[in-house]
């Protein structure tokens, strides 16, 4: 397959994708009489991503997860901070090179079903990305379409057929080969098995990551189940409200989490829990309301390592034993 125009050659050493200090600030009405008050769904986030690699976002419901999957996707504007794809500032980027980063990141979104278009075909919808965004003919967009359609496991015949003849599986199929059809060097996956039967998601995961292999695209994986984070990620990217409390290489941060909040996450996982740490590490209470944030460490209510200062300071990501972990207990 041709490679996509614009994409700069990956010779260097240009991550994919870069973040600084990304935030996205939503203000919000709590009734005609109260003043806006702002929601920081997204606080400061940073990290890196290489070509061929993954990192996995999790964190709980609402800590900001689909949040930064629409600053990644340029589907919403960072309040502040910054994002560079290819090494270009999307800021600073004229709307010819914008429509091209955008086209560079494609997304992959829990819901298969709202994501396909219940009119077209399947070879309609995968051809659609090719017809707006490059100039092969008729002839070289089918052929396009039929190899990848192979690739996700579709057949022939399928792609004559319409959405709601498939299980959620294969849409979900479909959705991955509309993603991936431009080629592109990043795909964000929002929740992409969460809908799924459990027999299901192992297929999907490993369709993910045979494109991966196949294409080196990078991904960003966003995931509350760490299991699910465990078999695709090499780096992972634990977030609270709408912060990042630990960043660090998979394997690493799985044997030893160093944030209270990523050891409770992992305990809480049986199939990873390790044989020696018998205790389940509770996390008690709630997520706290991101309208009315707790001060110091955001999550030192609910922290069975809390000492007094952690209410008041809140700990800046530093790096510990190879990676990094906003926590001064630790
Ligand atoms: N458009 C919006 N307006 C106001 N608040 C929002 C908006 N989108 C998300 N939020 C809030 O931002 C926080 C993070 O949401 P989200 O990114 O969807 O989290 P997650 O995907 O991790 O569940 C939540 O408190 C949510 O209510
Ligand atoms: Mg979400």
């Amino acid at each position: 397959m041709s490679a996509a125009p614009n994409k700069p050659a990956a010779a260097d050493d240009t991550p994919l994708l870069r973040a600084r200090d990304l935030a996205r600030h939503y203000s919000v009405s709590r009734g005609w009489f109260s003043p806006k008050a702002t929601v920081k769904a997204l606080d400061g986030v940073s990290f890196e991503l290489r070509a061929g690699q993954t990192l996995a976002v999790v964190g709980e419901s609402g800590c900001g997860k689909s949040t930064l999957a629409r600053a990644l996707t340029l589907i919403e504007t960072p309040t502040s901070g910054e994002l560079l794809i290819q090494g270009r500032n999307v800021a600073d980027a004229d709307a010819s090179t914008r429509k091209a980063l955008r086209r560079d990141v494609q997304m992959v979104f829990q819901n298969p079903y709202a994501a396909l278009n219940p009119r077209k075909t399947i070879a309609a919808t995968l051809a659609e990305p090719l017809v707006i965004n490059t100039t092969l003919s008729r002839a070289e967009r089918q052929e396009r379409v039929e190899t990848l359609a192979a690739k996700v496991g579709l057949r022939m015949e399928h792609l004559r057929r319409y959405p709601h003849m498939f299980s959620g599986g294969q849409r979900q199929r479909i959705a991955i080969a509309r993603a991936m059809v431009l080629q592109p060097g990043i795909v964000v996956a929002d929740e992409p098995t969460s809908a799924l039967d459990l027999s299901i998601q192992a297929q999907i995961l490993n369709l993910f990551m045979d494109l991966q292999e196949e294409f080196h695209t990078g991904y960003v994986f966003i995931s509350h189940n760490l299991a699910v984070v465990e078999h695709v990620a090499d780096e992972v990217l634990v977030m609270y409200l709408g912060r990042v409390v630990e960043r660090g290489e998979k394997r690493q941060l799985f044997a030893r989490p160093l944030h209270p909040y990523t050891q409770a996450l992992i305990s809480a996982t049986p199939a990873l829990r390790p044989a020696d740490r018998r205790a389940r590490i509770r996390i008690h209470g709630e997520l706290p309301s991101p309208l009315k944030p707790p001060t110091g460490c955001a999550f030192h209510q609910r922290c069975p390592m809390a000492v007094p200062r952690c209410a008041e300071v809140r700990p800046e990501l530093r790096e510990v034993d190879g990676r990094m972990v906003a926590c001064d207990v630790v």
